[in-house]
């Protein structure tokens, strides 16, 4: 589940309604909270607009909490499947295959060849970044050939492209009861998952019909 901050009316100050729907999530659906995810935003619009950009007394919101929630407290997960590149650093210690191992200040003892094995890729954290999705993609040129109001709060395809793969193996069925322009079925249909969404707003399923009129493919 993800959802973003939100702020009380007319008061620089933060609204809790936020956390108390993960309590009463967990609590009334008897869920388990397995990992909490940030989903930093670059390209989030600077707000609240009245305490950032006018009165300046509060920063840039830009990230959003994404729970990941289940009944069982070992639901399949495997951090094998979203592996993200290394970093140059790390891409020249496996080369060079030399680093300063021993005691760090932090009491860690890194050991002489800990470092040195290629697993193909970092595990990555719970900060998930991710800008929104680009105004030209065929899903856009699709709504306005139909005159159709593209969703106005799509995700990026990074985001249930993270999940997917994380939690599911190809054939399993995705889930999303707000689908909006339908962006989790897209991104499990390239996935090879099976796929169900569901969405109350008629424009906004006839609008997701474009992003299946050509495979765009993700990487
Ligand atoms: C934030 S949008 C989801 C956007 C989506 N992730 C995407 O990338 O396009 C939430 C959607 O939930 C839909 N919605 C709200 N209440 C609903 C309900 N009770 N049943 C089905 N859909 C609902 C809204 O119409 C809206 O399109």
């Amino acid at each position: 589940m993800e959802m973003g901050n939100s702020w009380e009316p007319k008061k620089p100050i933060m609204s809790i309604l936020p956390l108390k729907a993960l309590l009463s999530f967990l609590e009334s659906g008897g869920l388990n909270l397995c990992q909490q995810f940030i989903w930093n935003n670059p390209a989030k619009l600077p707000g609240p607009a009245q305490w950032v950009n006018v009165e300046r007394i509060r920063v840039k919101d830009a990230f959003t909490n994404i729970w990941w929630m289940s009944n069982s407290v070992t639901p399949k997960a495997n951090n094998r499947e979203v592996l993200s590149e290394y970093s140059d650093s790390m891409k020249k210690l496996l080369k060079s295959k030399k680093y300063n191992s021993g005691k760090r200040p932090s009491e860690h003892n890194i050991g002489e060849t800990s470092f040195l094995s290629d697993n193909s890729g970092a595990i990555p954290s719970n900060v998930i970044t991710a800008g929104n999705t680009s105004s030209t993609d065929i899903y856009q040129k699709y709504c306005q050939s139909k005159g159709i109001t593209p969703h106005p709060a799509r995700m990026p395809m990074k985001i249930p492209e993270f999940f997917i793969k994380f939690l599911t193996h190809p054939g399993d069925i995705v889930l999303d009861p707000f689908a909006g322009s339908n962006t989790t079925g897209f991104v499990a249909e390239q996935l090879n998952r099976r796929w169900i969404s569901i969405e109350a707003n008629n424009d906004y399923i006839l609008g997701s019909v474009g992003r299946f009129y050509k495979n765009q493919g993700i990487n």
